[in-house]
């Protein structure tokens, strides 16, 4: 089954407003429409109003980085799925982040996917493992947990929407990325996981990408390995000829 590729720029708590306009500007003149690559730009909340006015949403989609799952209330500080419906195609939920900074549990971000699917807001889920769990042999544990956690309660249909990011916790931010046979072999673990809990088609329309100090450089290999339908980029994604490079890599592996 072919699936389009998805690049995702997370641009985490960085950028001003106006810097964040300047980059979607640089970008949208440099990048071409590939029908085989979608490319989505994940700024933080605060931008994601005006750049869904700038944005050609044939280039780019949007995506926000958290929200929270209850639609509206006395939640002071949060900002709803069903505020960011028709302004945010996208959400990374579950970020290692903010599972790790900010303490969300897998229950937490359950509630998340659910409240983006029922506001139209596809999820991209984020699981992956720390060092310590890695040495001591835990990673396919933890990934099971975090899947079935994290997608407890869907239907089958509603899993069409959603994409699995696999970071590794110990590659994000670090400049030292995964291999890509690591990422292999749990691109594997993931897909075999999602069959067990929704069927073979489920599983074969899934979009799995790697994110973990993705580089222009290293696109085309992570791009090449088997299973893996696209990236996650972080800081790689706020320079906009590397973020370009990344993207017409993209193309030229589909
Ligand atoms: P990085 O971040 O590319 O800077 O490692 C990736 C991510 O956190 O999504």
């Amino acid at each position: 089954m072919v699936r389009p590729k998805l690049i995702v720029a997370n641009w985490k708590m960085n950028l001003t407003t106006h810097q964040g306009s300047l980059l979607l500007h640089t970008l949208a003149a440099d990048t071409p429409v590939h029908r085989d690559v979608e490319v989505v730009i994940a700024p933080s909340t605060l931008m994601l109003q005006s750049l869904s006015l700038q944005v050609n949403r044939r280039q780019f989609k949007l995506a926000v980085q958290n929200l929270y799952w209850r639609d509206e209330g006395a939640f002071t500080g949060e900002v709803s799925a069903a505020q960011l419906r028709g302004i945010a195609d996208y959400a990374i939920i579950g970020h290692s982040e903010r599972r790790h900074v900010f303490g969300e549990t897998d229950k937490d971000i359950r509630a998340k996917v659910q409240a983006a699917i029922r506001n139209d807001i596809k999820p991209i889920l984020c699981v992956g493992e720390t060092a310590a769990e890695r040495s001591d042999g835990e990673t396919s544990h933890v990934i099971h947990d975090q899947i079935s956690g994290g997608l407890a309660n869907l239907t089958s249909d509603e899993m069409k929407d959603v994409t699995i990011a696999y970071e590794p916790v110990w590659a994000i931010g670090s400049g030292q990325a995964a291999s890509p046979h690591d990422v292999e072999q749990v691109v594997k673990i993931i897909r075999s996981q999602v069959t067990h809990l929704y069927g073979k088609s489920a599983s074969e329309a899934l979009r799995v990408v790697y994110g973990g100090s993705v580089s222009a450089q290293s696109t085309a290999d992570f791009l090449g390995t088997r299973g893996v339908d696209g990236l996650l980029v972080g800081g790689a994604s706020l320079k906009a000829h590397e973020f370009g490079e990344i993207i017409a890599k993209a193309h030229k592996a589909s």
